[in-house]
């Protein structure tokens, strides 16, 4: 923790002041101090306070009003309130008004009272990064939206109209799985924030879990300009598969029906050699295959999905494998066919693996289905180690 947090204590009487000042001498963020209300006001108009700590019953301005002020004007400090005043009316008319996060009963016990403050900081922390998060993701948003213009600029001169449509809508499909699992953590942060947890193993998760869709998103915001064939060799990197396939399944561990419904066999090959691939288009073949198998697995009573590599010296295989409802012989004609769903309309657009088949073609990789009808369906894609464009 740094000392660029401000913690603030509001107390009338100079003695428990005094006290507090012993008490987190050696803490790691900055303190201060203000004896009542006023005092408490004209600090907060000079300094960011990340935690206010305030008594209740005070001469000049009471705890309850000076800690309504501070939400008004100051919402994203964390409220505590420190009093000896313990009845449940006054406890319950704070959290009415001013939306504490906890109420501390004096005397206090001077090791909880560190640990509260820690973790009210904590929380600060945790809304601060969120704030940052939202306003990348706005950022990003902005980005996208100016390099689709650009390249839609330069695609009309090239291109016909049917192979933009094709691949402005390819390209909006992939960004929709990692945009729904950042809103999906931003949610689950919103939610443990509202419900005061202090659980920090799984709010540090969302964070992570957010940061890295925060990435993917850019990552396929910025293959906007060289998405073409031409262009495909672009962004190429080694690319380790196991630990982009372990990634990916991290990221629907958001998702309650993968989470605690279906049984996960993952049987990654150690000896895989790295693959020259551009990851977040690997990603968006893996998102979008993991994707259907949860799908068709919604309603089966068994629901088992295996994801298995192996390979050789010269490719290496992914197979996603699920129990879920199969696919009849008629349409495993048309399943790589852009635009074709058995989806209802709000989630199925039928681009998935049209976009899927397009990427493992440029690879010159293999994509082959197996499937029966109720029982499930494998997918197997063979991607070559080292890749050769096709022209
Ligand atoms: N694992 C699977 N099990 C059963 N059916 C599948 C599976 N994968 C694909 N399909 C069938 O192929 C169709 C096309 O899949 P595709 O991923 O292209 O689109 P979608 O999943 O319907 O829509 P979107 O990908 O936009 O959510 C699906 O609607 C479904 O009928
Ligand atoms: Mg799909």
């Amino acid at each position: 923790m740094s000392k660029r947090y401000t913690v603030m204590f509001v107390d009338d009487e100079k003695e428990i002041l005094r006290s507090l000042q012993r008490l987190v001498r050696n803490e790691p963020y900055k303190v201060e101090f203000a004896n009542g209300g006023y005092d408490a006001l004209g600090r907060l108009k000079k300094n960011q306070v990340s935690v206010l700590v305030t008594d209740l019953h005070m001469p000049e301005i009471g705890g309850l009003d000076l800690l309504e002020m501070v939400k008004k004007r100051w919402p994203d400090t964390i409220r505590l309130i420190l009093s000896g005043n313990s009845d449940s009316g006054t406890i319950l008319e704070a959290i009415n008004k001013g939306d504490i996060y906890r109420y501390i009963t004096k005397p206090w016990d001077n090791r909880e009272l560190r640990v509260i403050v820690r973790q009210a900081l904590e929380l600060y922390k945790l809304q601060e990064e969120k704030k940052h998060l939202l306003s990348r993701l706005e950022q990003h948003n902005l980005q996208l939206e100016r390099q689709v213009e650009e390249r839609t600029q330069q695609l009309l001169r090239t291109r016909s109209q049917a192979e933009i449509g094709k691949y402005a809508s390819q390209l909006v499909h992939n960004l929709r799985n990692p945009l729904q699992s950042l809103s999906c953590a931003l949610d689950f942060m919103d939610y443990l924030i509202l419900n005061q947890s202090s659980d920090f193993n799984k709010l540090e998760k969302a964070v992570q879990i957010a940061r890295n869709s925060a990435q993917d998103l850019k990552r396929i915001i910025s293959s906007v300009l060289d998405r073409d064939r031409q262009n495909m060799q672009f962004n190429l990197e080694p690319v380790n598969l196991n630990q982009l396939i372990r990634q990916v399944l991290e990221y629907y561990r958001i998702n309650p029906l993968f989470n605690n419904e279906i049984q996960k066999d993952i049987k990654l090959s150690e000896s895989l050699a790295p693959i020259l691939a551009n990851s977040s288009q690997i990603k968006q073949i893996l998102d979008n295959l993991i994707s259907n198998a949860i799908d068709a697995m919604e309603t089966s009573p068994k629901k088992h999905l295996v994801v298995e590599t192996s390979g050789n010296r010269h490719s290496v295989v992914i197979r996603v494998k699920d129990s879920g409802c199969g696919i009849n012989e008629k349409n495993l004609e048309r399943i790589y066919e852009s635009g074709f769903t058995t989806k209802p309309a709000d989630k199925g657009t039928g681009l998935g693996l049209a976009s899927v088949k397009t990427m493992v073609d440029a690879y010159n990789g293999t994509i082959q289905v197996e499937s029966k009808n109720g029982k499930g369906t494998t997918f197997t894609i063979q991607l070559p180690i080292r890749r050769s464009m096709p022209v």
